[in-house]
């Protein structure tokens, strides 16, 4: 707008209007409004207390502040389209509310270490709100699996029914992995605990800022500890953009898992009409369109790691306009994630497991082979042997098109003599092999036993009610 000067320009410097409205961040940056005035009123007060400003000019500076976040957050403020950036429209702002004094917040600052503070105490929020969004899901899926942790069903590898196992214990998979993300939000949350403020541009400040105490107003753990990597680096959103493609990777799997599971040629279980929909021609049509969603938006997640990484790679330290960039990235991970968690929370919710279709899934393919393969060991016979003796039995089931439990001693004997030698009998194996006996003897540590997974139900249960991180 005509007339209002950058707060670099003492007079009017004709910039190209196109120049203009390429360089403006402020539609982005908006965002930052409320950060941006935290982190300006723990800089104004400390000020005041360390004496380089007037201390009544300090108070006048942070009543403005507070009024000014206080209209933020009822949305009376809102940032003058012509500014700059949200930083400058700050100050502007203060200018025009305060007069001389507003032209004093700016001592010891540079808008790099405030955007890079900005940036950390968004991120702060953003991580504690992706650690609470897992822990609705993990909740969500302990739920599902507690109900289910006698549901009978295959698992699977290559796509091939590989041995008995249970939902519960699938699920619980899917946590296993959803508690290592949550651990990735805490970690780089941790990492990013220090405070940007007192960098200035690059290389400091040589007026007496009291930078502890500006980091412990802020709730900060410490001041950051170099000032020019402090305005250069912008490592916390690399580490939330990584944080976040590594849960959505995981969770588009488990979203591929729900689309077969719920199809037809699955029928493991059904999808509620809560969260799936309808085809607006094929009448009879419920489309699984949650789970393929947050499957296709995991691309848009990735993109956004490709983009604040190739943003960095090869900047020149310190500061450099390119940063400008991670401000979009960010925002739109914040707000894909703030979709997604719920969402899938919402999904699990919905799933209606049909443990009898599960069930018959065990009936063909003899997933149980690997029972009877192990019984030959227990019974002291060398493993190859015993793989060997089992792989013939499978043949003969296969030829006489019944389960390995149904087989007469005559066909455990033409399939190997190791199993008279073991002194196995085929009236033995009915028990032996039903997939309950099969799930349970694999009671070990992180095994699918019901005994077990009961056991990790409990600890991921108090896992989701601990408290979430620092905002
Ligand atoms: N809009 C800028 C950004 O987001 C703020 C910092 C501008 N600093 C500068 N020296 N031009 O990166």
């Amino acid at each position: 707008m005509p007339g209002v000067l950058k707060l670099w320009e003492t007079s009017p410097s004709g910039l190209d209007p196109r120049v203009d409205a390429f360089l403006s961040s402020l539609t982005v940056d908006s965002r930052l409004l409320e950060v941006d005035l935290r982190g300006s009123a723990a800089h104004a007060a400390m000020l005041g207390v360390s004496g380089i400003i007037p201390e009544s000019n300090a108070k006048a500076l942070t009543d403005a502040l507070a009024a000014m976040l206080a209209e933020a957050r009822s949305g009376a403020l809102k940032p003058d389209a012509s500014a700059e950036d949200v930083h400058s429209f700050i100050e502007q702002e203060l200018t025009r509310r305060l007069g001389d004094t507003g032209k004093m917040v700016h001592a010891g600052r540079s808008r790099n270490d405030q955007v890079a503070l900005d940036m950390r105490l968004y991120l702060r929020s953003s991580f504690g709100e992706a650690v609470d969004g897992i822990r609705d899901v993990l909740g969500a899926l302990c739920d599902l699996a507690s109900a289910n942790v006698e549901t009978w069903m295959p698992s699977y590898t290559h796509m091939r029914r590989a041995q008995p196992s249970t939902l519960a214990f699938h699920l619980l998979a899917w946590c296993a992995a959803l508690e290592r993300d949550m651990g990735r939000f805490a970690d780089a949350a941790a990492r990013a605990d220090e405070c940007p403020l007192g960098s200035a541009a690059v290389a400091g400040s040589g007026l007496p800022l009291d930078r502890e105490a500006v980091a412990k107003a802020l709730g900060f753990a410490r001041p950051s500890r170099n000032a020019m990597d402090a305005t250069a680096d912008r490592d916390a959103c690399v580490e939330y953009a990584a944080a976040a493609s590594t849960l959505l990777m995981h969770l588009s799997r488990y979203c591929e898992e729900i689309i077969l599971w719920s199809s037809a040629e699955f029928g493991f279980m059904d999808i509620k009409d809560s969260c799936s929909t309808g085809s607006s021609i094929m009448p009879q049509k419920r489309n699984p369109d949650v789970a393929e969603l947050i499957r296709g938006k995991t691309g848009r997640v990735f993109g956004s790691l490709v983009s604040l990484l190739t943003m960095q790679k090869g900047l020149p330290l310190g500061y450099d306009r390119d940063l400008q960039e991670d401000k979009v990235a960010v925002f739109d991970l914040r707000d894909t994630l703030a979709g997604v968690l719920p969402a899938f929370a919402a999904l699990v919710e919905a799933l209606v497991p049909k443990p009898a279709a599960m069930a018959a899934a065990l009936e063909s393919g003899h997933p149980e082979a690997t029972d009877l393969a192990e019984l030959l060991v227990v019974k002291g016979v060398p493993f190859r042997d015993g793989y060997a003796a089992t792989k013939s039995a499978v043949a003969v089931a296969t030829a006489a098109g019944v389960r390995l439990a149904s087989l007469g001693d005559a066909d455990l004997a033409r399939a190997s003599d190791a199993f008279a030698k073991a002194g196995i009998k085929a009236a033995d194996l009915a028990a032996y092999l039903v997939p309950a006996g099969c799930v349970a003897r694999r009671n070990l540590i992180g095994g699918p036993a019901p005994q077990r997974v009961r056991e990790e139900l409990t600890r991921l249960y108090s896992l989701v009610e601990v408290s979430g991180l620092k905002r």
